[in-house]
């Protein structure tokens, strides 16, 4: 079997048009602009790449970024005055803390600190409840998972009593995609650093998504034939004949993987993308939520 490979970078693409239309008919409505601050604390250049990229998405479908750069030393009591501040703001509808921050902050009490209705990454505690608890609608989707639930949908993959293993139990993505695809009816295994016999785990996927951050931990033997496999890891390895002398791989040796499964997402090009199209499709809705 050769897989369908699932074209996020095109799929976001698509839903970025979609996006830009909504803006314009809000604009052509006399509403503002949906207005995006982000907030990137040091110098990490991967975290640099990331904003950027965000930053561009959001220009292209006729979002406003408003960025601050705050230098890696920041007090946690400024940083949470920042955070203050454009709650108050009216021109932003949406407010991204990019993560990691630097050692000395406390990032579960810096996103306590953003507003629910800005509160596009999903990750203060009250917004992840809603969406852990059956019967209630969160405000916002958390968007890497949003994103792997699209491809999921992409790949024809009916998830009711469906076996999804998810590799990783992150804020971010592990956790909150287990409750996203828990709501679909999946029935859902988190795997983890003390999960014993992971292959044999893996093996039963009907779905499997790695989201651990180890360069091409998963092997083809590893997965289920026929399988729908998505690969949210972004690792740099070293490899001489690259260019710069690295290149980018995910957490799944994607030939041997993609020669098993019935579909499966690239790294770059899969994941990635689909997770700036929902942060931006979560800021049109913030903007939407303050007019309502
Ligand atoms: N760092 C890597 N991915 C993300 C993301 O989706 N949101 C934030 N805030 N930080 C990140």
């Amino acid at each position: 079997m050769t897989a369908k490979i699932l074209d996020g970078k095109a799929q976001a693409a698509e839903l970025r048009g979609v996006l830009a239309q909504r803006v314009a008919a809000r604009a052509a409505a006399g509403k503002p602009a949906p207005g995006l601050a982000t907030v990137l604390v040091g110098d990490d250049p991967a975290s640099q790449v990331y904003v950027r990229g965000k930053h561009k998405a959001c220009r292209e479908v006729g979002i406003t970024p408003i960025g601050y750069e705050l230098p890696a030393g920041t007090p946690q009591a400024e940083l949470l005055a920042l955070i203050t501040e454009l709650n108050g703001r009216a021109d932003v509808h949406g407010i991204l803390v990019q993560l990691p921050l630097p050692a000395h902050l406390d990032a579960a009490a810096v996103q306590s600190a953003v507003a629910l209705e800005k509160d596009v990454d999903c990750l203060h505690p009250a917004n992840l409840g809603l969406l852990a608890q059956r019967d209630r609608q969160p405000r916002f989707t958390p968007c890497t998972p949003t994103g792997v639930m699209r491809l999921v949908k992409l790949a024809g993959l009916a998830l009711p009593g469906a076996n999804a293993v998810v590799l990783g139990r992150s804020n971010i993505v592990g956790m909150p995609l287990a409750l996203l695809l828990t709501k679909a009816d999946a029935t859902v295994t988190i795997a983890h650093s003390h999960t014993r016999d992971l292959p044999e785990l893996c093996r039963r996927a009907d779905l499997l998504v790695a989201a651990v951050g180890r360069p091409e931990l998963v092997r083809g033997d590893w997965v289920k034939p026929g399988a729908v496999v998505i690969d949210v890891g972004v690792n740099e390895v070293p490899d001489k004949a690259a260019h710069r002398g690295r290149r980018l791989v995910g957490d799944v040796a994607f030939d041997e993987a993609a020669a098993v499964a019935a579909a499966i997402t690239p790294v770059p090009g899969g994941v990635g993308p689909m997770t700036i199209a929902m942060l931006l499709e979560n800021t049109l809705h913030a903007a939407e939520l303050a007019e309502a």
